[in-house]
């Protein structure tokens, strides 16, 4: 257990701007994603959490060193390469649903499948449907769900291509902390019975709590990290690297 690597990165860096006006967001990243775990990024506003995201999906280029999902070194594929890595290896889950209004929750579940020219497993389907509770809301729009539920269609739309992994900004940040505890709660199963490898940045110690390990950033770099994380052993963390204990 824990020897497969889903995701890595070595020596990541990225830096925005040129000269004076340059920014380090990211400054020599060394991590392994374990497959089948579940891991929180945290860290305060501006230290990298979001850039550190998209440079491991493929969203972003970086500047030097190496970033891969799974063997694939995706800093060195071409475009088109790149694209089809996103389509059919990794999951995506933002703050803002991004949910198509005029879709229904089924349609909307069943995009990517349809962009990648792909059919559902319909077993596969009906078991994620099952898991976050979406049974009798399928044929409902965005807007006819509150939204927990809407989240929960952006979960299903994530888990439902079977990607090797999933990557989720602030996915509860949006939500009240009872339909918060609803999505942590189907993200939990999801890795424990699915063996999902997911990625997710909060800043909610209750949010890091249901993960598998905390990955603390500051300044664009690694400066802590928390296996089998409980909401006080996060807070204290997190008040230690407030007050500058790096
Ligand atoms: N597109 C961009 N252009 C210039 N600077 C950026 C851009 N995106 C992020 N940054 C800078 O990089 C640093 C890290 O940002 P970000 O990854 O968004 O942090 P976090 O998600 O932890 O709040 C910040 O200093 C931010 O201002
Ligand atoms: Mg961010």
């Amino acid at each position: 257990m824990g020897t497969q690597v889903a995701a890595s990165t070595h020596e990541l860096r990225k830096v925005y701007g040129k000269g004076e006006a340059s920014v380090a967001a990211l400054d020599g990243i060394d991590l392994d994603i374990g497959a089948g775990q579940f891991t929180a990024i945290m860290g305060p506003s501006g230290s990298g959490k979001s850039t550190l995201m998209h440079c491991l999906a493929g969203l972003d280029s970086v500047t030097s060193g190496r970033a891969h999902i799974g063997d694939t070194d995706i800093t060195r594929l071409k475009e088109k390469d790149l694209t089809r890595l996103r389509r059919d290896r990794v999951g995506f889950i933002f703050q803002a649903f991004n949910l198509i209004p005029t879709l229904t929750a089924e349609e909307n579940i069943l995009l990517p499948l349809a962009i990648a020219g792909r059919k559902p497993d319909q077993q596969w389907f009906d078991l994620v449907i099952d898991t976050v509770g979406l049974r009798n809301r399928l044929g409902h729009r965005p807007n006819e769900l509150s939204g927990g539920q809407q989240q929960r269609v952006a979960c299903a739309r994530a888990l439902v291509s079977k990607p090797s992994i999933i990557f989720a900004d602030e996915p509860t940040g949006n939500l009240d902390s009872t339909s918060g505890a609803e999505v942590l709660g189907f993200l939990r199963r999801s890795v424990d019975e699915f063996d999902q490898t997911i990625v997710m940045v909060t800043h909610d110690p209750v949010a890091a709590s249901h993960t598998d390990r905390v990955l603390f950033l500051a300044d664009g770099r690694i400066v802590d990290e928390l296996w089998e994380p409980d909401r006080e052993t996060v807070l204290e963390r997190m008040v230690a690297l407030t007050n500058g204990a790096h």
